[in-house]
């Protein structure tokens, strides 16, 4: 098995606190790893390396571990431009636009979702994104939403079925939610690790607690892992039920009671913040420094989507999430890391410990910092050894 010695490396960040200055970034400077198999096999003090076979200078650049980002809606066809423009006037967001998707998504033949799918995935990890789960949601009926999740298992294995996205028009609720439990969730299940739902009773389009509680468990029966969409528009009971389930995580949770905080930092679930989501749909941010003095764990993600937030930049996020709810550079970077994978309920990723996958992420920046401090600016990239010696 080859090795590789990736060097030069101004800022090491790990996610392991064991390592570097103790903090929970693991940060070390002028540091050195090295790679076998497509997992970290050292790392340490550039001066400390040992010999490999190959080696790779990342030119003092800072490198970090590759964005883990817990939740994209990435299989769709279609174009809803003009909602946002509308929604830059003061039309607020309410989920109706899905719609719009579904009817373009169920046209699209599977090569077109699948090259735009892989598409994206791409301008994912031109942007320092390594790991991504992806959600159907488009399809809304039992062919359309297997498809999309066929498709999805083409690019990663963090699939989600999302049927109860929305009850699509002309369907009764109640069928809905009888196909969704029922046949449509016997024919996704084999494509599915996890089961989510758009948990939002200010949605005249998405489910009450009940309704999502009915969706959450009939997966959980079936061995899917839980997820849920709440407390997006309004402080529903979405977070409430994401840790009565044990879900892995709960996600947007943009406006939060204190009952909610409480419940959410005596659990295992994690706090998803999408804030591309708020900048999209002109809303209210998050009060991420809140979740993080009680003790939650928080991670962030893109929620790319045509819809609310169509941003795959992980960078972006982190730039949002420290400017506008209250998290520093490096609470913003372990959320978009360590945190999601945690959101995945994944060891492998999201650190770069001796044992995690190399997924390496180079920014071309001394330090991190740089992430929220040069917004919109294309620093980072997810590292490719296989193609080149180094980085240029
Ligand atoms: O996570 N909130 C529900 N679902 C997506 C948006 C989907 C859409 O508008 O197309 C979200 O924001
Ligand atoms: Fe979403």
């Amino acid at each position: 098995m080859t090795s590789t010695l990736v060097t030069d490396v101004a800022e090491l960040v790990t996610n392991d606190p064991r390592l570097g200055d103790g903090s929970a970034l693991g940060l070390l400077t002028d540091a050195a790893l090295v790679v076998e198999g497509g997992w970290v096999a050292w790392v340490g003090p550039r001066h400390q390396a040992p010999a490999a076979d190959a080696s790779a200078s990342v030119g003092g650049r800072a490198l970090v571990p590759g964005f883990v980002d817990s939740h994209a809606h990435l299989v769709f066809a279609g174009d809803r431009s003009r909602e946002f423009e509308a929604r830059m006037t003061g039309t607020p967001y309410d989920g109706g636009g899905i719609a719009t998707t579904v009817a373009a998504t169920r046209a699209a033949p599977d090569e077109v979702l699948l090259a735009r799918l892989r598409a994206l995935v791409a301008e994912m990890r031109a942007q320092g994104t390594t790991t991504v789960e992806v959600k159907s949601g488009y399809g809304l009926d039992t062919a359309h939403e297997a498809r999309s999740l066929r498709i999805a298992r083409e690019v990663t294995d963090e699939t989600t079925f999302l049927g109860a996205h929305v009850v699509p028009a002309g369907v009764d609720r109640r069928d809905y939610l009888d196909l969704v439990t029922g046949e449509m969730l016997a024919a996704c299940a084999p494509h599915a690790r996890w089961v989510d739902v758009f948990c939002e009773p200010g949605s005249p389009h998405a489910f009450d607690g009940d309704e999502s509680r009915e969706v959450l468990t009939a997966g959980a029966a079936v061995g899917l892992g839980v997820r849920v969409h709440g407390n997006q528009l309004t402080a529903g009971p979405g977070v409430r039920l994401a840790v009565e389930l044990g879900a892995a995580s709960v996600d947007h949770c943009t406006h939060l009671t204190a009952a909610d905080v409480d419940a959410l930092a005596g659990s295992p679930t994690v706090a998803t913040l999408l804030p591309g989501v708020e900048f999209s749909t002109r809303s209210p941010y998050p009060d991420a420094a809140a979740l993080l003095r009680a003790g939650v764990t928080v991670a962030l993600a893109s929620d790319c989507n045509p819809g609310s937030c169509f941003s795959s930049s992980m960078p972006f996020v982190i730039a949002l999430a420290v400017r506008e709810t209250g998290m520093s550079p490096a609470e913003a970077l372990w959320a978009a890391t360590a945190g999601g994978a945690r959101a995945l309920r994944r060891t492998d990723v999201g650190h770069l410990g001796v044992g995690a996958r190399a997924d390496l992420t180079v920014v071309d920046a001394p330090t991190h910092r740089h992430l929220a401090y040069r917004p919109g600016v294309p620093l980072a990239r997810a590292l490719d050894l296989g193609s080149a010696e180094g980085v240029s």
